[in-house]
Parts: C-alpha cells; structure tokens; sequence
C-alpha cells in the first residue's frame, strides 16, 4: 500500500489514482494522519502530496515529521518536497510569484526517480516557494532555468523529492516517474485488482457481520446496486434490501430493479409500492423546494415503516464512495452526510453503518458491479434524482404528466442508445414544461403540451454543457415523441450550459 498525505492540493486524488491504474493500492490520508496509524497501516512508501501553503506560514499543514524516520520511502511533491527540504536542513526560498504552466528540466546524477524517460523532458510545474538549497547528503537530480533544484533525492534513505506535478498528465513522463517512485525505491507489487478487492472485502464482511442482519435501502442507481451485490454475495439471505417505489422512476425501472435483484441475483428484496402515498402527497403542490422536501420526507417514512417491520437487524449498508469521504473532509462532514443518505430513522433504532465501498472510486464501484455481474444498464446507469420524475414535470404532478414524461423519456433513451452515444452523453432526459402551444396535425388544429430534450456533457454535473447531439438522431427522437405520445404537439431541445442553468429544470 501507498499512503498519499493530502496538503490540500487539488491534484492529489490523482496521485491516489494513477497509483491505483498501476495496480497498487493506495489511500489518500489528510497530513493530520497519526504516527501510530500510519504503522498500523504499514505502507511500502508515502508521497507527500502538494499543497497550497508556504511552508513559512504560520497554520501551514505539517505532517508529524517522525515519517521521515520510519524507514519508509518518501516522495515529496512541490510542497510535500519543500516540508522534506526543511526538515533535512535545506533551504527553502518564499516567493510572492508563482511559476505555472509547462516548464523543460534537464536530469543530473542521480536517475533513479527518472529511469527510462529522456535528458530533457517536459514537466507541469505549479508552485510559488522552492527549494534553494538541498539539505546536506541530498543530491539534485533535475534541474530546468526557472527552478535549479527541481527535483532532489537522498539515495541512501530513500528520500525523494520533485518540485514539479509529476500526477498531472501534462508532466510528459510523471507516470513513469511514479511507476520507479512506486515499484523500483518502494518495490511494491502490482497485484491490486478489482478480484482482490472482492475478496478481501467479502472476507471482512464475514467476519463483522457474523450472524447478524443487514439492511440495505436499494434504488437501482449504481453505487446502491453495487453495494447490495457486493453484501449479498458474503452473507447471502442475511442481506435485506427494501426498494421504495415512489411512482417517479423511469419507464419499466422499477419491474427491471425487481428482476435483476430480486429473480436473477435471488435477493431478499422488499418491493414497497409507495407510489398513491407519494401523489397524494405531491397533490395541489406546484413549487419545486415543496415539492422535494416532500418526497424527502416521505422517502424516509416510507422506508421507516417498513424497516420497523423487520427486526433483528444491526447493520445499515450505504453507498458511500472514496469521494465523499475525501470530498467532505472532516470526520464531522462524513457523519453528516451518512445521516442526510439514511434519512432520519427513528433514535430507537441503533444501526452500525457498513460502507464497503468507501475506498472506492466511481470508476472502480463500476468495474466491481461489471465483476459481481451486475448488467451495463445498472453499472452505466446516467445519473438519477432522488425526486425523480416529479421534478421534470414542471408545475403540479399528475399521473398523467408523469406518463408524458415517461414515455418520451423512454423515446429519447433508446434513439440515443441506438445511435451509440448512451456512454459519450452524462446525462439526457426529457422535462415537461407547464406550457400547451398550438399545432397542426393531420387537418386538425392542436393545442398540447411541449417536450424538452435536455443532454448534457458533464464531469461531476456541477458543470456542464449541452450535448452536440446530431441533427438527424435529435430528427428521429422529435418525430417519434409527436408520433409516440399522446398530448405533445412541440419538441424543443435546451443548449443552455450550467451554469447559468441547472442540469434539472427544477
Ligand atoms: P442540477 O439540476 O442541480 O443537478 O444541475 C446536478 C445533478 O444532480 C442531480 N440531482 C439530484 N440528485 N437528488 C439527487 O440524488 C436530488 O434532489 C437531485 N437534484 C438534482 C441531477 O440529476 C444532476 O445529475
């Protein structure tokens, strides 16, 4: 294992990755990790990620220094390599400028850090402060004209240095930098696999769980999905999952959720038909924060009830991924975000919280569910709300709204599939707005509701942009809703990028 120190700067998940990519395992610890756990974590090697700070500033982050003594390897980035310059007796010079962008070094003596990659290389430097002078018994090994000391080691302890990002792919050989780092100074072992992964975490499941029960609240998104495989395929029938059907989901999801679990996985999967309460609740109700806090709470009252039902249950699984937790950062943030995604059980149900893939990437919980054999359709499934369809039939939720939108959704998923761009496109879906216009068909005069299409490119969906969809499969999707489903006589398609709109209409 390679443990990454976290000094707050914003690439240093990827070095957790690109670590991962190599096939070993690697975690990403805040710098305030403890000496003790850092043993009982027994790591190979420890990079020192880099940071926005200056090692002068007063606040500034500090790993506990005694990781410089454990006889570990060590690789500082930028700032990681400044905390490792100071500590050793070198010299570390602050600058109110910062050098950013593309910068050319040239390798001296030393290659361990650099072998098989060229004299001259391109780097991707991002940095205010540098190392002016190594420590005693250290050696420069890359130099460029900006940055005499851009890279420096302590062959002799394993001590490494580099001033540049060597994660950032625009480092033209930072991979394989990181590959000699990893496997050549910390001779680590590339056998970290999805399959391992499996199988330890079933083992650990095992063993927690014991005889007792689990609980697991599965919607049919992935990460639910995937973690419900996953415990289910350690405990077996220990496992119960209940699966709210609120009437908002997609076309044929929720009989689709019921058969993959439920008949092909063999799960015990409690199906709740919940959809009369949701829209009896959703009735007469037009604003849209109305509209969500309601199907929060009944979601939560909803699962209560019946979670209630069962008894001799201990544990609650979750979905949590490696991002949230990195992402939220403290202890506390983590805490309240468990609670926000269990809703708010009642105080006398005492459950301990099981997150099997809190180590994960999204990336990787999709390659575990293609492992556990879950089908593409839930491992790619596009991101889903939470409220649903009711917050893509604009104004107040009627059946028959939500069967508008259904069916033309349904339309526009499978033109996109059929013209192959299910995985290029984040996010599509159709919306209903609240507006009828006036049309022509056949000889008759119209006066029916409009559809929008929204597509969108995105990352993480805090932003993005409208998808480049080509005219004639946008042609196809418009001919067949006019055709397909009653009451639309309009297709319109939304290029409006987010920000300054949201992805969802409401
Ligand atoms: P917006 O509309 O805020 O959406 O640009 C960003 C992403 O979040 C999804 N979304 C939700 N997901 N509960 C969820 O689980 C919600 O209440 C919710 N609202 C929006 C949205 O589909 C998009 O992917």
């Amino acid at each position: 294992m390679i443990l990454v120190l976290d000094f707050g700067s914003q690439y240093n998940q990827l070095i957790t990755r690109r670590i991962r990519e190599f096939g070993v395992y690697s975690e990403l610890h805040s710098h305030k990790i403890t000496i003790e756990r850092i043993k009982e974590l027994n790591p190979k090697g420890i990079i020192l990620s880099g940071g926005p700070h200056s090692v002068y500033d007063e606040n500034s982050f500090r790993p506990d220094e005694r990781i410089f003594e454990l006889g570990i390897p060590v690789l500082g980035i930028c700032y990681g390599m400044q905390v490792m310059a100071q500590h050793f007796g070198g010299k570390v010079e602050r600058s109110k400028n910062r050098e950013y962008g593309k910068a050319t070094i040239s390798l001296q003596n030393n290659r361990i850090l650099f072998h098989e990659t060229p004299e001259q290389q391109t780097v991707w430097m991002s940095h205010g402060d540098k190392v002016v002078e190594t420590p005693p018994s250290f050696s420069v090994d890359a130099t460029s004209p900006s940055t005499p000391i851009a890279a420096m080691s302590n062959k002799e302890n394993n001590m490494y240095g580099v001033q540049f990002h060597p994660e950032v792919r625009h480092s033209e050989f930072g991979n394989q930098l990181l590959r000699n780092f990893v496997f050549d100074v910390c001779e680590a072992s590339g056998d970290w696999t999805i399959e391992n992964f499996i199988e330890m975490e079933i083992a650990a499941i095992k063993e927690r769980v014991g005889d007792r029960n689990v609980l697991c609240a599965l919607s049919g998104g992935v990460d639910s999905s995937v973690v419900a495989a996953l415990i289910h395929r350690a405990i077996g029938d220990q496992l119960t999952c209940i699966f709210v059907d609120h009437g908002l989901l997609r076309k044929n999801e929720a009989d689709d959720v019921m058969k993959i679990f439920a008949d092909d996985f063999h799960m015990k999967v409690i199906k709740v038909d919940a959809k009369d309460r949701f829209l009896s609740k959703l009735q007469g109700v037009d604003d849209p924060e109305k509209k969500r806090k309601i199907i929060g709470n009944e979601f939560i009252y909803v699962f209560d009830d019946e979670a209630a039902k069962l008894t001799d249950i201990d544990f609650l699984a979750q979905g949590t991924l490696y991002t949230d937790i990195i992402e939220s950062g403290t202890e506390t943030a983590q805490t309240i975000k468990s609670h926000h995604n269990v809703g708010g059980l009642p105080e006398d149900m005492q459950f301990e919280l099981i997150e099997p893939l809190k180590t994960l990437f999204k990336d990787e919980v999709r390659e575990l569910g293609t492992q556990l054999g879950l089908p593409d359709r839930i491992v790619w499934r596009q991101p889903f709300p939470g409220p649903g369809l009711a917050i893509r039939v604009l104004g107040e939720v009627t059946e028959e709204k939500l069967e508008i939108v259904r069916e033309s959704d349904a339309i526009l998923r499978e033109e996109i599939a059929n013209a192959g761009l299910d995985r290029d496109i984040w996010q599509y879906f159709t919306v209903l707005p609240n507006i009828r216009s006036v049309g022509v068909m056949g000889d008759t005069r119209t006066y029916d509701y409009t559809i929008g299409i929204r597509a969108v490119t995105s990352i993480d969906g805090m932003t993005s942009d409208w998808a480049r969809i080509p005219f004639d499969v946008l042609e196809k999707v418009s001919t067949r809703i006019v055709n397909e489903v009653e009451h639309i006589n309009r297709v319109v398609y939304d290029i409006t990028s987010k920000p300054p709109a949201t992805i969802e209409w409401e």
